[in-house]
């Protein structure tokens, strides 16, 4: 892990990437923003992406085989054990400049969402408060046939805690490979990316769907789009700005761009 808690407005690194003045002034002026945000947010904070490589016990394992209802299914303890050791990761992760800077920008802008695709809480960690999690939080534990969440769980040797209202296994409460998102969650997502005017695509493939498909449904609708990523993704050309850059360092410059220090 590399914690950090560098406020984005007292950031040395806001001023190392040049923001193009067009979109300061966007964010500036906007009443209405959206963010997406994707794993590349947290990555600055030692969060490991599914895509990344696995570590000790579980390099053996691919993890887009682990996050499905068929691998609890086959092997329940196995997948309780691999969400259990990520949400201690988890756990262990602290925001970075990227999350402080987003937080940041929630302040200035009156009607603001922020639709996240990680399930890791660090947003709201860093004070996002206006926020949408499209595929749950690890943090939360549910009844696998559907009773609802429980706050406290025994940890046994051989298979998953069981949920104390019907005895069905807990799971953790995100969204698998193959699963529906939360219907509420995901259609105010698609109200934020209709009515905005400016969206941040932040550290996301833009593969995954249907989080994948609200940028194009925002600039569909009229809004200016900006992606924020070190990587081409298959948005980026078709969108109005790409900030070649690590979040960490991207959106804190956009933040002293947008609403410079007084001096
Ligand atoms: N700053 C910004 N972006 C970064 C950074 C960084 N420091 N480091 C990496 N990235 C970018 C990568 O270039 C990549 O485009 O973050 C993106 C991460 O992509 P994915 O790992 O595919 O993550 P995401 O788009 O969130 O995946 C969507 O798929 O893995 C499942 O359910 C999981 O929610 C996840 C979904």
């Amino acid at each position: 892990m590399v914690p950090s808690r560098v406020d984005p407005d007292q950031s040395a690194s806001a001023s190392a990437f040049a923001i193009p003045e067009a979109l300061a002034l966007r964010l500036r002026v906007a009443r209405r923003v959206a963010v997406l945000t994707g794993a590349g947010i947290s990555a600055e904070s030692g969060v490991p992406t599914f895509r990344d490589a696995q570590t000790g016990m579980w390099a053996r394992f691919d993890p887009l085989e682990l996050a499905t209802p068929a691998a609890f299914a086959r092997q329940p303890r196995i997948v309780w054990d691999w969400y259990a050791w990520r949400r201690e990761l988890v756990a262990a992760a602290a925001p970075n400049p990227g999350h402080y800077a987003l937080a940041a920008i929630e302040r200035h802008v009156p009607d603001f969402l922020l639709i996240t695709q990680n399930v890791d809480g660090l947003h709201q960690a860093a004070g996002s408060t206006r926020i949408v999690e499209l595929h749950g939080n690890i943090a939360r534990v549910k009844c696998a046939r559907g009773c609802g969440g429980v706050d406290t769980w025994e940890d046994a040797a051989s298979e998953p805690p069981r949920c104390p209202r019907c005895g069905a296994f807990l799971r953790p409460d995100v969204v698998w490979f193959e699963e529906m998102l939360p219907v509420d969650e995901l259609l105010r997502a698609e109200r934020a990316a209709r009515d905005c005017e400016l969206m941040l695509v932040v550290g996301t493939s833009a593969e995954v769907h249907p989080a994948a498909a609200l940028p194009a449904m925002a600039r569909a609708c009229g809004a200016t789009v900006a992606e924020v990523n070190p990587s081409a993704t298959p948005l980026s050309d078709r969108i109005d700005y790409v900030l070649r850059g690590p979040s960490g360092i991207v959106l804190p410059a956009l933040v002293a761009a947008a609403w410079p220090p007084a001096i």
